[in-house]
């Protein structure tokens, strides 16, 4: 099986090319080959047992050999993060939606349509605090990065249709405890608040305990891209989109978990005033009714307390190693 991560330098296309270096298959099948594409070219995972390339370069003007013949699987990840795509309006359609015309490109070049696996968000949708959604459930987004992840899922359903290949679009929840530094996410704040307690730091919180957020553990993301890249699609039809079964956690639940972990780490948290993030993560939905995702065999979610464990259990060490902290 020949695999690429586009974005493979990220966040969860690094935690995706090491759980592939780990098990050396997909879905039962041998990896043969795993190419890495980001910006930068990525490090290669250790303890590989395949041939891994890594390229640099920009995913809008994708260069050749990075899906090349005989891909059978593609994970696009690669992508411009909200408050960044919101702020950088050029950059973000450049990337998002240019750059997903690429991927098809380079796809209907293959003699086999290949499965891609492109990650989707939940801020495609708008909706805000009180909405509950389901899987017919209108995408309305409340900023540039939902309208460009929405368009680009369109895209993909169309290139499936057209037979160029067989995609899963993933509407992923924020993803946390995000590891390393502070991102360009409009959704920073909502890991921020779980690990720069850990790491003894302090950290500002821009909502209230009773604001809610859709979310799921990084574990959890890679368990349901590998999903999504085995699965048989043959009864997702025109709709080639999924909301996975995240979980609904208030801020207040996120910190009482925090607190269990670590006693009195919440002491660190400054509530400020952010009025303009408000403004975008405010329209974010924090409810869905996920029974597609669940009748197509991808997995529940496990305990808000688990999260934080695993999180220091996989990424406190590396975390404090990366940022210097002793
Ligand atoms: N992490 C989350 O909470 C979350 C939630 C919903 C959806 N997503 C989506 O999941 C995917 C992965 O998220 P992540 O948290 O790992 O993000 P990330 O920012 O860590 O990784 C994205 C990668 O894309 C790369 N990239 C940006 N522009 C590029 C370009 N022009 N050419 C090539 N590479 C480029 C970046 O360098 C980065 O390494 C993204 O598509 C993101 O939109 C993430």
């Amino acid at each position: 099986m020949n695999i690429t991560i586009l974005g493979g330098g990220g966040f969860l296309g690094r935690k995706l090319a090491n759980r592939l270096a780990a098990e050396g298959k997909l879905g039962g099948q041998t990896i043969s080959s795993l190419i890495l594409f980001d910006l930068a070219a990525p490090p290669a995972p250790a303890g590989a047992a395949f041939p891994v390339h890594s390229f640099g370069g920009d995913l809008a003007e994708l260069p050749d050999g990075v899906i090349p013949a005989g891909t059978d699987v593609v994970f696009h990840l690669a992508a411009v993060v909200s408050a960044q795509a919101e702020a950088d309006y050029e950059l973000g359609r450049r990337v998002n939606v240019r750059g997903t015309d690429a991927v098809i490109d380079a796809c209907r070049k293959l003699a086999k349509p290949p499965r891609v696996v492109f990650t989707s968000s939940i801020a495609s949708y708008g909706g805000g605090q009180s909405a509950l959604l389901d899987d017919s459930t209108k995408q309305m987004p409340g900023g540039s990065y939902g309208a460009q992840k929405a368009a680009a899922e369109l895209f993909l359903s169309d290139a499936s249709r057209r037979g160029f290949m067989d995609a899963v679009s993933l509407r992923l929840p924020t993803i946390i405890v995000r590891p390393g530094r502070p991102n360009k996410a409009a959704s920073s704040f909502i890991s921020a608040i779980m690990r720069e307690p850990l790491l003894g730091l302090a950290t500002d919180l821009p909502v209230d305990d009773g604001f809610k957020v859709w979310v799921a553990s990084p574990r959890r993301a890679v368990e349901w891209l590998i999903h999504a890249a085995t699965m048989d699609t043959s009864a997702m039809g025109l709709d080639r989109s999924v909301n996975p079964p995240g979980m609904s956690v208030k801020i207040g639940e996120m910190l009482a978990a925090l607190d269990t972990v670590r006693q009195g780490a919440s002491s660190l948290i400054n509530r400020v005033s952010d009025p303009a993030l408000m403004k975008l993560v405010g329209t974010w939905p924090a409810n869905f009714n996920t029974a597609r995702a669940s009748s197509f065999g991808f997995s529940a979610h496990e305990p808000l307390l688990d999260v934080v464990r695993a999180f220091v259990e996989d990424d406190l060490a590396p975390t404090k190693a990366e940022r210097g902290i002793a």
